[in-house]
């Protein structure tokens, strides 16, 4: 089968940029990009987090950024093109608290649709124009296989990740017949201090490493969706496809809520 994606198998000099790499998933993936020869940039808010990577990565380079805040997007954006051109941008910022209808709060539910979903519009913005003009490139957005149906404790961050996952398939059909690529990430749980804060088993729990391993893997091979670990998000897809009664008498017993 043809790949969706003009795959991505050689990193060398290519210019990444990583939205959301002080920790966990990002910060893994920034590692290993730079390993694989890429020339890397990573932003986020901690900007004490980002420079410890740029002292031990030479040549990576630091933008310290809100992605709610669309002007500091669009100048990191317009400063990386300039600098150093961009082939790859990958979205990973995230925000998680666990959000009940019972204990409903507003602030939470929009930071999190700024945070997970406006920042990717804001990024969208700021790198399609040039990346649409000069004909090639990938995106590349994090959800999260809570985007794939509803779930207890989900319900301020997993709209916005189906929210990411359905823009992303909007994106790849309107882009790739101009050269781009667009692919959307569904990792299932990861160790990084975002789930830090989960007190439940997290089932098939892989490290950051191993993330960025899957994410790389997956570009290699021109996927439009890299989802992982395996074991657990093949239950998920095939859970995807019950119907509702089905679906919630399941979700109700695996995780007693
Ligand atoms: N861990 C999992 O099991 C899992 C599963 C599915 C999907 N995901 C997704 O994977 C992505 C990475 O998460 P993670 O698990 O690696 O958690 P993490 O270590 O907490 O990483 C989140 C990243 O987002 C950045 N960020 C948060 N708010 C931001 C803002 N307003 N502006 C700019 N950057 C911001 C954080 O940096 P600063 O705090 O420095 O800004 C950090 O670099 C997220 O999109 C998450 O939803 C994670």
């Amino acid at each position: 089968m043809n790949p969706l994606n003009p795959p991505i198998t050689d990193w060398q000099g290519r210019s990444v940029w990583l939205i959301g790499a002080s920790s966990g998933i990002g910060l893994a993936t920034a590692q290993a990009l730079h390993t694989a020869g890429a020339r890397v940039v990573v932003s986020a808010r901690k900007a004490e987090l980002l420079q410890q990577f740029v002292n031990t990565h030479p040549g990576a380079q630091a933008v310290v950024l809100d992605v709610s805040d669309s002007a500091a997007v669009h100048q990191a954006a317009q400063h990386i093109q300039t600098e150093q051109g961009l082939d790859v941008v990958i979205y990973c910022a995230g925000h998680y608290k666990p959000v009940r209808a019972t204990d409903y709060n507003l602030d939470e539910m929009l930071r999190h649709q700024s945070v997970n979903y406006v920042g990717a519009l804001h990024m969208l913005d700021a790198v399609l124009p040039p990346l649409l003009a000069q004909g090639f490139g990938h995106l590349s957005l994090v959800a999260s296989v809570a985007g794939y149906r509803g779930l207890p404790q989900s319900l301020a961050y997993g709209p916005t990740k189906a929210a990411l996952i359905h823009l992303a398939e909007a994106l790849y059909l309107d882009v790739s017949a101009h050269g781009l690529g667009v692919s959307v990430v569904n990792p299932g749980f990861v160790e990084t201090p975002l789930t830090a804060q989960n007190t439940f088993h997290m089932p098939a729990l892989i490290g950051p490493e191993q993330a960025a391993h899957e994410m790389l893997r997956g570009w290699a091979k021109g996927a439009f969706e890299i989802h992982y670990p395996k074991r657990f998000t093949r239950w998920l897809k095939l859970m995807r496809v019950l119907p509702y009664r089905w679906y919630f008498a399941l979700v109700r017993r695996a995780t007693g809520l």
